[in-house]
């Protein structure tokens, strides 16, 4: 079993405390995660011993660099199981599925089906084609349990259906959706599959190629990596329907004043110089992971959000949102105290305490729309967090409630 308190000693964060003396309790971790050393420190190296450019040098520092980042492309993939070729490095996922929505085909008439749970990343780029295109856009609802209806979606798969874009994990309600089930009905259809697996591969094992999925987007500064990178990887067989959305150097292969035909698969969608610290730093992180095991990250998140369910449940007032059974749920909790607003209700945890939640709808305005909510709090969990700290959460949430309900 994962050992918190030994992840712990490796964030140097976790242990500066504020002026008042409470040390930091970071129950954000789907807006983003913290940093361990181990990543810093490959960052750092980078910056001091060889931070030249890549793919462009004959001298031996280039050459190095240019393997830094290649190995990190590597290992990177390797850890969703699939091949450097297919993985592309991008700013965040945000970028990778705009880069899907812009790069594919679309006729007008096509359909491209997305669910009620998305948050924006996963639903602004196709509302952005569906004006551009004329394709229609479809819905896939959720139950009053906070799961996928699946049994509509035969009621939305049509002729027309190009592309299913969907969420592997909800990042209000934690909700797992079964990708597999669905990839198995895209493959049938003939219909492309997109994951957003922003929320996923941090905190489950995901192997791309089993999911069966043609494209699958996650970013690295929520699973211990710095910001500013994150990964599309697109299907061997699927990329030649995936133009460039921005050309420029590097991506291309001969250029003349008239035209310019494209490199291989990545670096055809990794114009300029590339995020090479990003890259690596992202690399170190996916080696930390691994260390510690997928699976061991899992059980052990999962055994906390069953704590923190039941604590949660235990306060008078407190309404919780999603699934129960922490099968088809991640450790992401959104909550609401009565009728206190959210956003009081994280101010007040961070200035009792020092709980840093994340409050109001979480880039899923359409999801709290849905379930008739204006805002939630939302307390998301990660390989350093402890029962302790769920203790503080719920023990400060009664004060509050006390006071103020
Ligand atoms: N999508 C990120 C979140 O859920 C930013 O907070």
């Amino acid at each position: 079993m994962l050992d918190p308190y030994e992840v712990r000693k490796d964030f140097p964060i976790l242990s500066v405390r504020r002026s008042d003396g409470k040390p930091l309790v970071y129950l954000d971790n789907a807006a983003t995660s913290l940093k361990p050393r181990y990543v810093i420190e490959a960052i750092v190296e980078y910056y001091e011993r060889y931070t030249v450019n890549v793919h462009r040098g004959v001298y031996r520092l280039s050459q190095e660099a240019t393997e830094m980042y290649e190995d990190s492309r590597e290992r990177i993939a390797r850890f969703i199981g699939v091949s450097p070729s297919e993985l592309i490095f991008v700013k965040n996922t945000t970028e990778a599925i705009n880069l899907v929505a812009y790069g594919l085909d679309w006729n007008p008439g096509d359909e491209i089906i997305t669910t009620v749970m998305e948050h924006h990343s996963n639903l602004v780029p196709w509302q952005m084609v569906r004006d551009r295109y004329g394709v229609k856009l479809r819905f896939l609802d959720i139950t009053g349990g906070g799961t996928l209806d699946l049994e509509k979606l035969p009621d939305i798969l049509s002729e027309r259906t190009r592309l299913i874009a969907l969420t592997h994990i909800s990042n209000v309600l934690g909700t797992v959706n079964p990708v597999d089930d669905i990839a198995r009905i895209a493959r049938k259809n003939d219909i492309l599959l997109l994951v957003d697996a922003a929320q996923s591969v941090p905190h489950i094992p995901v192997d791309a190629r089993r999911i069966g999925c043609d494209f699958l987007a996650f970013s690295g500064h929520k699973m211990l990596g710095p910001t500013g990178i994150g990964c599309l990887y697109i299907r061997r067989g699927v990329e030649d329907q995936v133009k460039p959305v921005f050309t420029g150097g590097e991506m291309v292969r001969r250029v003349s004043l008239d035209r310019s035909t494209w490199n291989d698969m990545p670096w055809r969608m990794e114009p300029g110089t590339p995020n090479v610290a990003g890259a690596i730093g992202l690399a170190a992180a996916v080696d930390y992971l691994s260390r510690l095991g997928m699976d061991k990250v899992r059980s052990y998140e999962d055994r906390l959000t069953e704590y923190t369910l039941r604590r949660l449940s235990e306060i008078e007032d407190v309404t919780i949102y999603g699934p129960r059974d922490t099968r088809f749920r991640s450790g992401i909790a959104a909550f609401n105290v009565g009728s206190i607003d959210p956003h009081d209700v994280a101010l007040l945890l961070d200035e009792l305490e020092n709980i840093a939640v994340r409050s109001g709808v979480h880039c899923a305005e359409p999801l709290h729309a849905r379930l008739g909510l204006t805002g939630t709090v939302r307390a998301s969990l990660y390989i350093y967090n402890t029962m302790e700290e769920i203790d503080i959460l719920c023990d400060t949430l009664k004060k509050i409630v006390e006071t103020l309900a």
